[in-house]
C-alpha cells in the first residue's frame, strides 16, 4: 500500500517574521538546531540543561532554584503554572485585558478554580488600583496576570504593587511574560512574582517548543501543602524538577530545541539584559516614528505600549487582510492580524529578539509605505524611513 505522495524534499519560503511570534532566529540559533542528537540523559545533555537553568535565572532576574523549561509551547508553561498552584475550589483572581488573560481564566476553570475576573477594555491596561481593591475584597488564593498582552500590544503596569497586595492576603502571583521576557524589563525577584513563565519563540529568540518557567518559595510552599494531587503527569512541577535537577527520566526532551534555547539564552547573556531591553526600546521608538509619518493610528495608549509588539489600527479603505497579504506575497514579510474584537481591524507587528533590528524595521516601513501609496494614501515618498532614521541618529 502507498499513500500516493511522491518522495520529495520540502522547500519553505524565506520569510521575514515580524508578526506576534515566532520571531526571526539568529543564524547561530538556527545552526544549533542541526547539531548531532543526544540522549535526554546523556551527561553532555545534562550539562547543557544545567547551563540553561542558570541562564534562565539570569534572564528572569531571579535566584529561584525551581527554574526550568517546559517541553511544549507557551500554553504548556501557562498550564504548568496554573495546574501546580491551583487546587479545585481555590479563588483565583484573573486580570483580563485581552485574549491571553481570557485563556488564563479558561484554564483556571478547567482546573476547578473559582474564576474572579478583573477586566479592562481590550487595548487598555487594567488599573492596578482596581486589581488591588479586588484582591483585598476577595482574598483569593491565586492572582494571575498577563504582563505583555500580545492581542493588543499593552503592558500591565505596577506588577510590584499588585504583588505586595497579593502577598498581604497570602495569594500566589502568577505572571505571563510570553511577549516580554528577554525584550523588556521583567524582574521576577524585585517585583515579587511567585510564578513567571514565557515561551521560546518571542523575545528569547528560540524556536517554539521549550518554555521557560520559574517558581519562588511562596508558590513552592503552596504546592507542598496541596491536599489534592496535581492533575497532570506531564506538567507536574515536582516530576519536572526531578528530571531537570536529579536526572530521573520523565519525558524525552528534544535535543535540537535544547541546543537552540541554550544558544538563544547565551546570546542574551552576551548582549546583556539591560542592553537588550534598550535595543528593543530604541527600535520600537524608531518604528513608531515611521508609523506616525505614515499617519497610521496605534491601538495602545502611549504609557502602556509594549516595546516588543506594536498594534496598528487599520481602516476600511485598505483592509487589514490586503496589507498582510501584500506584505507576504510581495515582500515576504509576515505580520499578524487582529484577534477577538479586533479581527480584521489591526496589524500586530512583533519586534522581538533577533527581529528587533534596524534593517528589518527599515525594510518593513518601506514596504508598508509603498503598499499605502499603491492604495491611494497621500504618503510623501520616503517619509517613514526618514523618520525612523532620525530616531537612530539621535539615539546613538
Ligand atoms: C501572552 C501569551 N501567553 C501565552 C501564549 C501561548 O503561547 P503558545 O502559542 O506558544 O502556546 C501566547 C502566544 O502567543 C501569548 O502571546
Amino acid at each position: 500500500m502507498t499513500v500516493g505522495i511522491q518522495p520529495r524534499t520540502i522547500t519553505v519560503p524565506k520569510r521575514l517574521l515580524l508578526g506576534p511570534g515566532p520571531s526571526e532566529l539568529d543564524p547561530e540559533v538556527a545552526r544549533a538546531l542541526s547539531l548531532p542528537s543526544l540522549g535526554h540523559l546523556d551527561p553532555a545533555m545534562v550539562e547543557i540543561m544545567q547551563d540553561i537553568k542558570r541562564l534562565l535565572q539570569y534572564t528572569f532576574v531571579t535566584r529561584n532554584e525551581a527554574t526550568l523549561a517546559v517541553s511544549g509551547t507557551g500554553t504548556s508553561a501557562m498550564e504548568t503554572a496554573l495546574a501546580n498552584v491551583i487546587e479545585p475550589g481555590d479563588k483565583v483572581l484573573v486580570g483580563i485585558m485581552g485574549y491571553f488573560g481570557d485563556r488564563l481564566a479558561q484554564i483556571t476553570a478547567k482546573l476547578g478554580g473559582q474564576v474572579i475576573r478583573v477586566e479592562a477594555e481590550w487595548g487598555k491596561a487594567i488599573d492596578p488600583d482596581m486589581i488591588i481593591a479586588r484582591i483585598k475584597e476577595v482574598t483569593p488564593q491565586v492572582v494571575c496576570l498577563v504582563h505583555a498582552e500580545t492581542s493588543t500590544g499593552v503592558v500591565q503596569p505596577e506588577i510590584e504593587h499588585i504583588s505586595s497586595a497579593a502577598h498581604e492576603v497570602g495569594a500566589v502571583l502568577v505572571v505571563d511574560t510570553v511577549t516580554s521576557l528577554g525584550g523588556q524589563p521583567v524582574k521576577v525577584d524585585d517585583w515579587g512574582i511567585d510564578v513567571c513563565y514565557s515561551a521560546g519563540q518571542k523575545c528569547i529568540g528560540a524556536p517554539s517548543g521549550l518554555s521557560p518557567i520559574t517558581f519562588g518559595e511562596l508558590a513552592l510552599d503552596k504546592i507542598n501543602k496541596r491536599t489534592t494531587p496535581v492533575s497532570s503527569f506531564y506538567l507536574d512541577l515536582n516530576l519536572l524538577r526531578n528530571y531537570w535537577d536529579s536526572q530521573q527520566y520523565h519525558h524525552t526532551i528534544s535535543a535540537p530545541l535544547v541546543y537552540a534555547l541554550h544558544t538563544a539564552l547565551d546570546k542574551i547573556q552576551q548582549e546583556g539584559l539591560e542592553n537588550r531591553w534598550k535595543r528593543h526600546e530604541i527600535n520600537q521608538r524608531a518604528f513608531l516614528a515611521g508609523v506616525e509619518a505614515l499617519s497610521l493610528d496605534l491601538l495602545a495608549e502611549k504609557d502602556h505600549r509594549l516595546n516588543t509588539l506594536i498594534t496598528i489600527k487599520t481602516t476600511e479603505d485598505i483592509a487589514e487582510r490586503t496589507i498582510r497579504q501584500e506584505l507576504l506575497n510581495d515582500y515576504s514579510i509576515e505580520v499578524g492580524g487582529g484577534i477577538g474584537p479586533f479581527q480584521g481591524k489591526l496589524l500586530r507587528i512583533g519586534l522581538m529578539g533577533y527581529g528587533s533590528r534596524r534593517e528589518f524595521i527599515i525594510q518593513l516601513l518601506a514596504a508598508l509605505e509603498s503598499i499605502l501609496r499603491k492604495h491611494g494614501r497621500p504618503v510623501p515618498e520616503g517619509c517613514s524611513v526618514a523618520a525612523a532614521m532620525k530616531v537612530y541618529e539621535t539615539a546613538l
